[in-house]
C-alpha cells in the first residue's frame, strides 16, 4: 500500500509517500519558522495561511521525489489533531478533497502517535511493550505502549510542556525561535556547572513534570546578570544556556527511568522534535545502558514535525482496514489515551 502523509498541526508542512513493502519513499518539510521567529512564537493565522501556500507544491513535488503520479497513491493519512485548528483543517482539507478525487480512502491520525511510531522508520525499531517519552512544544508526557493504539499516560507535565519551556526560556534571552536547537547550540560552548538549576519534581515520587518553576528561575538569572537594562554578556548566556539544558535533561532522565522501573519494562523510546535534543540521547543512552535497558528515538528529522511519521502511522492503520469519512472533523485537543487499538 502506498500512503501520502499530511503533516500540518502547527508550523510546518511535511509531506511524504511511505510505501508497505518499499518503506519511506520521499519526504519533504517546509518550515514556516522563519515567518513567526519575528513573533517569538506560532502565530495561528500566519500559520493556516502558509500552509494553504506550501501544501499542493509540496505534495507536487514530493510525487516527483519518488516519479510517481497522484494516481498511484493508494490512500492518503493526514494529522486530525491535537494542534491548531485552523493548521489542522489545510491538510484535512486538502487530504479529504484528494481522497474523494482520487477515490481512495483518507485517515486522520493522531499527531502525537505519529511521533511515537517515528522510531519505528529507523532500523532496529522498539518492539511493544515500552514506555515512550513525547516530548514537544506542546507536550510532555510518559506513555505505557502496549500496542498501536493501546497507550495510558502515566504522567505528564502540569504546565509548561518541555519544547515550550525551551521556546519562552529562549525568547527571554533574545535567542531564534524555536529555541530548543538553539539553547541547545548555545550549551555547547557552556559551563554547565557556573549557575544552580532545580530538577522540578524528581524528588517526588510520581511521574508528573513541571516546567513553569524553570522557567522563573531563569528569567531571575537573567535579569540578575544582565548589563545595564540589556541581556546578559553570551558567554553568560551560553553558561546559562548549559545549566538550563542539563536541568532539562536530568528531570527527563529520572521520571524515564522512573517509569521503566515502575512498569517492569526495558524499552524506552523518545519521541516529538525535544527527542532531538544530543545532550538528552547521550545522557539516556548511558542511564539506560546502566540499568540493563535500551533507547529508541529517530533520526532527528524525524523527531520534529514531519510528513514521514503521519504517513507511517497511516499505512499501519490503513492496511488493518481503518478509514474517515471525507467531511472535515479536525481534533484540535485529543488526548492520545482516547486512540482505540490499531484495527478495533
Ligand atoms: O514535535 P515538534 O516539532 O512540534 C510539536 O509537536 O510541538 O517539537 C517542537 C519543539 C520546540 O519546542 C523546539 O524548541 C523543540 O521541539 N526542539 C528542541 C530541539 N529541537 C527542537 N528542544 C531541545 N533540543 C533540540 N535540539
Ligand atoms: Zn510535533
Amino acid at each position: 500500500m502506498r500512503v501520502l502523509g499530511i503533516e500540518t498541526s502547527c508550523d510546518e508542512t511535511g509531506i511524504a509517500l511511505y510505501d508497505s513493502k518499499a518503506g519511506l519513499l520521499a519526504n519533504r518539510v517546509y518550515s514556516q519558522a522563519p515567518i513567526h521567529s519575528e513573533f517569538g512564537g506560532v502565530i495561528p493565522e500566519l500559520a493556516s495561511r502558509d500552509h494553504v501556500k506550501k501544501i499542493l507544491p509540496l505534495i507536487s513535488l514530493v510525487l516527483r521525489d519518488a516519479s510517481l503520479e497522484k494516481t498511484d497513491l493508494n490512500a492518503i493519512s493526514y494529522t486530525r489533531g491535537p494542534g491548531l485548528a485552523g493548521a489542522l483543517m489545510v491538510g484535512a482539507g486538502v487530504a479529504s478533497s484528494l481522497a474523494f478525487a482520487l477515490k481512495i480512502p483518507a485517515l486522520g491520525i493522531h499527531h502525537m502517535e505519529g511521533h511515537l511510531l517515528a522510531p519505528m522508520l529507523e532500523n532496529n525499531p522498539p518492539k511493544f511493550p515500552f514506555i515512550t517519552l513525547l516530548v514537544s512544544g506542546g507536550h510532555t508526557q510518559l506513555v505505557y505502549a502496549e500496542a498501536i493504539g493501546k497507550y495510558r499516560i502515566i504522567g505528564e507535565s502540569r504546565d509548561d510542556a518541555a519544547g515550550e519551556a525551551f521556546d519562552k526560556i529562549a525568547q527571554l534571552m533574545g535567542l531564534g525561535y524555536p529555541g530548543g536547537a538553539e539553547i541547545s547550540r548555545m550549551a555547547q560552548s557552556g559551563n554547565v556547572t557556573r549557575f544552580n538549576f532545580p530538577r522540578p519534581m524528581t524528588d517526588r515520587p510520581g511521574f508528573d513534570f513541571s516546567f513553569s518553576g524553570l522557567k522563573t528561575h531563569t528569567k531571575n538569572l537573567v535579569l540578575d546578570n544582565s548589563e545595564s537594562g540589556g541581556l546578559p554578556q553570551p558567554g553568560t548566556i551560553a553558561d546559562i544556556c548549559a545549566g538550563l539544558q542539563e536541568a532539562i535533561v536530568d528531570t527527563l532522565v529520572v521520571k524515564s527511568l522512573r517509569a521503566l522501573e515502575s512498569e517492569g519494562l526495558s524499552k524506552l523510546v523518545i519521541a516529538g522534535g525535544v527527542a532531538s535534543n544530543a545532550r538528552l540521547r547521550e545522557k539516556l543512552n548511558k542511564a539506560t545502558l546502566d540499568i540493563g535497558a535500551s533507547v529508541f528515538y529517530a533520526r532527528p528529522e524525524f523527531c520534529t514535525d514531519n510528513g514521514a511519521m503521519i504517513a507511517y502511522a497511516g499505512c499501519q492503520r490503513l492496511l488493518a482496514g481503518e478509514s474517515s469519512s471525507l467531511s472535515i472533523a479536525v481534533k484540535p485537543r485529543w488526548p492520545i489515551s482516547q486512540l482505540s487499538l490499531l484495527g478495533a
